[in-house]
């Protein structure tokens, strides 16, 4: 008891010290200092984080400090560290070099710039490739990678993962307990798969772990077709294009699994000797919405979700990257950490234009109104040599700040001021979209209409939603239903009994779900539904889709909520005679002429179920009817409204903590708004005084507090 109270005692102390010599109390906000029993102080992450990438491998030592005084002068109050540089960590096999790294933390903890530290498992070092040439990943034609770029390791050879679990070991027992380091990225971006005889190898044996027999696999993926029976597990091939529909969504439950292995291993090693106060996290590429491994999967035994924001050419498509932020927050149903983002510009687009003076400020604030608790630009500083010279940066070649340096700086300073108005606060959503992978994939298998872009579809129901002003979660279909108001599922393509048992219960229990175009076609096996669509789910909607049409010209569409055009896709739907068919309120929508097959059939159909409703929407309406078919949807669900009226360009996201929620206001238009405000709201950028309405320039951003009940 003695000795707990004198260890608290010194800890205060310590604290308080410490807290003193900080440029201001405000970065105690955005780094939370954590006391231990120890008596030491330890950084965690706190919201509003805003901070880099940074290479000190790279770059002379004596370099190092003007690099991070630079940065703490521009309030950036972490790094990430460290993901590629195993050459550097490891010399040559077994020989550790970590005290480079130390040194770096520790510089970095004086500037108070709390570090992430990267696993460097994506860039294997050369004396590893050139000892196990088996550990090189082969590409689906055949062809083995080389040294000299990154990538070009086996995630599923196992003597690569061994050596990157003893590198990860390695790194947390010299970091596990370091103050000043505050999270894991392990690897960086899983990318690309093997097709090597080896990782076949091991296909099947998952595949034989699955199945248990020949006989239900050959069942499930009805093999007779095309006499593609298999009588051993090795006559079953790697597929990489197609393939059986049923082995090809194997093989992306395999890919997914084998990811997922290849990161357990070092989560594993890192656990072993990392504080818990540490998060592991790893940064997912692809602009987010790439489909090469299940997100949720990978995510699921990670304490955070992170992921890597880039616009690449052109501008900020405010609709598309607010719902990747959104689709993002899914992974783990809880805020996230952009951990890579563009400084102004990217180096792999086909034009690489600079964002416009404004638009960096603007799209870090979107991240922060959708759920990031951090923003992070990749990178610091562009190597002097290397594959990426060209790429936007905060600092020159000379070390000296950049026109955008200045941006960064005014974010940082203001992510500073909102961080105590944000703590504890995450978006809170009346209304999700479902999303599935599985779903995803079947249908990328066989598109069946090159236009049909589910991306693009999926967008179709969000942006109503946003034009309402709606927080929206993307979720997967594994995701608790029971907080949603509304939950709206386009191209929710497979539907297995168990996800549609799912369903019905929250329908039942007074849930409105909408189904979009291509619902239900499909089992859990990448097989035909027998049912027609939405598979097991006929029978509550009592209706069906008779037949599927991809469309070459748009056709007409009219009814409750209007009259327009369907597109790319459309559905001929009909109701059971006992649920009677010409009631509006059971069939919304109706196609005008059309193909012969379509004219003046359902292509909406609605039924009340228990004490909700299901409905089927089987067309990809244009966005004018789209937007007041979904304000009908909202109407009928009671979704309460979360804000008043905004002019068009002016975003408005916002986050709910305990007794208060923050928005987040955004100009992304050409010109200046003055905005009423619904209620007096506290100016959190400004001088923290009521305001009744708000003035915002292009570009321009508020965010603004209100006490709730
Ligand atoms: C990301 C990658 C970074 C860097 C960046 C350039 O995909 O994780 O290492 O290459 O792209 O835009």
């Amino acid at each position: 008891m003695i000795k707990s109270l004198r260890v608290r005692t010194l800890t205060v102390k310590t604290m308080f010290s410490a807290i003193a010599e900080w440029r201001s109390l405000r970065v105690v906000f955005a780094l939370v200092v954590v006391p231990f029993a120890c008596g030491s102080l330890h950084a965690q992450a706190g919201p509003a984080l805003l901070g880099a990438a940074w290479y000190p491998e790279q770059w002379p030592e004596s370099r190092w400090e003007r690099d991070l005084r630079l940065m703490e002068e521009a309030h950036l109050h972490v790094v990430r560290v460290g993901e590629f540089a195993w050459s550097r960590m490891e010399p040559a096999e077994g020989r550790y070099d970590l005290d480079w790294l130390e040194r770096a933390v520790r510089l970095a903890e004086k500037h108070h710039i709390a570090v992430v530290l990267g696993t460097p498992t994506d860039a294997p070092p050369a004396w590893l490739t050139a000892a196990h040439p088996e550990t090189l990943r082969m590409d689906a034609t055949g062809r083995l990678a080389e040294h000299g770029g990154r990538r070009q390791f086996n995630y599923a050879n196992p003597r690569y993962r061994m050596y990157c679990a003893e590198i990860a070991e390695h790194l947390a027992q010299r970091f596990g307990h370091d103050p000043n380091v505050i999270g894991w990225q392990i690897g960086n971006e899983y990318t690309d798969e093997s097709f090597d005889p080896e990782t076949k190898r091991q296909f099947q044996d998952w595949l034989k772990r699955r199945f248990g027999t020949l006989d239900a696999l050959n069942r499930d993926w009805t093999t007779a077709y095309w006499s593609q029976t298999y009588d051993r597990w090795d006559e079953i091939p790697l597929p990489s294009a197609g393939g059986n529909p049923g082995l090809l969504l194997e093989h992306r439950h395999f890919v997914s699994d084998t990811w997922r292995d290849f990161q357990h291993m070092q989560v594993k090693a890192i656990r072993m000797f990392a504080e818990k106060r540490q998060f592991i996290t790893t940064n997912i590429g692809g602009l987010g919405w790439s489909d090469n491994f299940d997100h949720y999967e990978i995510n699921n035994e990670l304490d955070l979700a992170s992921w890597d924001d880039y616009v690449g050419q052109g501008h900020l498509n405010v609709a598309r990257n607010g719902a990747m932020h959104d689709f993002a927050r899914g992974w783990k149903r809880a805020n996230f950490w952009v951990m890579e983002t563009q400084p102004g510009s990217v180096n792999w687009a086909p034009v690489n234009n600079a964002l416009d003076r404004g638009e960096t400020r603007a799209m870090a604030w979107q991240a922060i109104g959708h759920g990031a608790d951090a923003v992070l630009y990749w990178q610091w500083r562009s190597a002097l040599n290397g594959q990426e010279q060209y790429h936007g940066a905060i600092v020159g070649p000379d070390g000296g700040p950049l026109p955008l340096y200045a941006e960064i700086d005014e974010t940082g300073s203001e992510f500073e001021r909102a961080a105590p108005a944000l703590d504890g606060t995450t978006p809170v959503a009346q209304v999700a979209l479902l999303h599935s992978y599985d779903s995803r994939w079947a249908i990328d298998f066989q598109p069946h209409s090159r236009n049909y872009d589910q991306l693009e579809v999926l967008l179709g129901y969000y942006n109503p939603l946003r034009e309402q002003r709606l927080t929206v979660d993307i979720v997967s279909t594994d995701a608790p239903l029971d907080r949603y108001k509304l939950v709206l599922a386009p191209s929710l393509n497979v539907i297995s009994a168990e996800l549609a048992a799912r369903l019905l219960a929250y329908i039942q229990q007074g849930g409105q779900l909408v189904l979009g175009p291509r619902s239900g076609m499909k089992d859990e096996h990448n097989a035909l539904n027998v049912q027609r669509q939405p598979g097991p789910l006929v029978e509550p909607l009592g209706g069906r889709v008779e037949q599927f049409y991809a469309l070459d010209a748009p056709v007409p569409v009219s009814g409750a909520s209007g009259t327009g055009t369907a597109a790319v896709w459309a559905e001929q739907l009909s109701v059971r005679a006992e649920t009677g068919s010409a009631d509006t309120e059971e069939i919304p929508l109706r196609y005008g002429k059309a193909n012969g097959w379509l004219d003046g059939q359902p292509a909406m159909i609605s039924h009340q179920v228990g004490k909700g409703r299901i409905t089927y929407l089987g067309a990809v309406l244009d966005p004018a009817l789209m937007h007041s078919t979904v304000q009908g949807m909202i109407r009928d669900a009671h979704v309460e409204p979360e804000f008043g009226k905004l002019p068009a360009d002016v975003e408005v996201c916002r986050r709910v903590g305990k007794g208060h929620s923050v928005y987040v206001l955004i100009n992304h238009g050409a010109s200046a708004e003055d905005i009423a405000l619904p209620q007096p709201m506290r100016n959190v950028l400004g001088d923290g005084r009521n305001l009744s309405e708000v003035a915002l320039e292009p570009q321009g951003v508020a965010v603004l507090e209100t006490v709730t009940p």
